[in-house]
């Protein structure tokens, strides 16, 4: 998917000054692109190879695999809400021995860049996951799940306190070789991010992974029980994308050098340019892909041609770009079609329209 010169064939790769050089720098790691997937949405990655070529994207971040096989939670596991999804899987998962044999020996085999998202129920447990990956190898950067909201016990989400959330990343970043970028992954559901965030990056963290999905939960009318069987469940899709921007914003706000992955809601390539906008240095796909398998490789392009058309020649400069608050000197627009409107110095209701749209 870079800017190679192609004529004919996919009409995405036609004209390519029309696109961005997509290349980032991850912790270290130099990405093709700087859209991945988002644990939890795509597995190991299998399926959505059948409608597109995944070394393609930046990463395939996995689903979060725990030390032993687990079946997860009864079903149902997932409800429709407004712009959004609300699920409690449970961490199904085959264990660890079975996903470094099965799943990363496939992505390896199929030449993917991989990061693997890893859960423990104790501190222990997480070392002991970090411990068996340094000893497999054959991936790129471990984030540690420690927000998943499917937990018996809301006292297990790690990410809630700064201690516990430390004490997990610390215990990671000792097992793990010392090469291995190690992103936190943490919880939109506490009062204060940046605090966590700085306790993690003290324990070791390279960067983090922002935002894991919101507590939540749906009532079925009918039968006047909870939807879900696990009763609440994480919410999920453009329902939550201005939360995620926020906590983005935030963190980069106050660690302008630490790599984020940002993720929540993203399904066009102009939702992806918001959150490098707002410091994210590569962005996670993942409720879009249950209903458009190809989301990830359309985003990747769309972003491309987004940054182009404002004028940037590489997807790597806009990163942060919306913290510079008083540099207005925005390169000129490649297309008319697409220039960032002027700032408006008065409104009326009529600028208000989009409202109703
Ligand atoms: C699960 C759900 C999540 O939203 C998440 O972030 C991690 C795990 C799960 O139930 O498996």
């Amino acid at each position: 998917m870079s800017a190679a010169v192609v004529t004919g064939g996919d009409p995405d790769r036609r004209q390519p000054t029309e696109q961005a050089d997509t290349g980032v720098e991850l912790a270290g790691i130099g990405l093709p692109s700087p859209v991945l997937t988002a644990s939890g949405c795509a597995a190991a990655g299998r399926e959505l190879d059948a409608f597109f070529d995944i070394t393609e994207l930046g990463a395939i971040v996995t689903k979060s695999i725990m030390l032993k096989p687990r079946a997860g939670r009864a079903t149902p596991r997932m409800s429709e809400t407004p712009s959004g999804m609300l699920n409690s899987i449970g961490l199904q998962g085959p264990g660890i021995d079975a996903f470094i044999e099965n799943d990363l020996a496939w992505l390896n085999e199929r030449g993917a860049r991989t990061i693997v998202s890893i859960a423990g129920e104790t501190v222990e447990e997480y070392g002991r996951l970090a411990a068996k990956l340094r000893s497999s190898g054959g991936f790129d950067a471990i984030e540690v799940n420690i927000s998943c909201p499917n937990v018996a016990d809301r006292g297990q989400v790690f990410a809630c306190r700064a201690e516990s959330a430390a004490q997990v990343v610390q215990t990671v970043r000792r097992s793990s070789d010392s090469r291995i970028p190690i992103f936190a992954k943490l919880s939109p559901d506490v009062t204060d991010i940046v605090e966590i965030a700085d306790a993690v990056i003290r324990a070791g963290a390279t960067g983090l992974s922002l935002i894991n999905t919101l507590l939540g939960l749906v009532i079925d009318t009918t039968t006047m029980r909870p939807t879900l069987a696990g009763t609440t469940g994480g919410l999920s899709g453009p329902a939550i994308r201005p939360v995620a921007l926020r906590c983005v914003w935030q963190v980069h706000q106050a660690f302008p050098t630490i790599p984020i992955i940002g993720m929540g809601g993203i399904r066009s390539g102009r939702d992806a340019l918001e959150f490098l906008l707002a410091g994210a240095t590569a962005v996670s796909v993942g409720t879009a892909v249950f209903h458009d398998p190809s989301a990830p490789r359309r985003i990747h392009t769309e972003l491309a041609r987004e940054v182009r058309a404002r004028g940037f020649d590489r997807v790597q400069d806009v990163i942060g770009f919306a913290h510079r608050a008083d540099d207005r000197d925005v390169p000129s627009p490649a297309s008319a079609q697409h220039a960032t409107p002027a700032p408006q110095e008065t409104s009326s209701l009529e600028d208000w329209d989009f409202i109703t749209e």
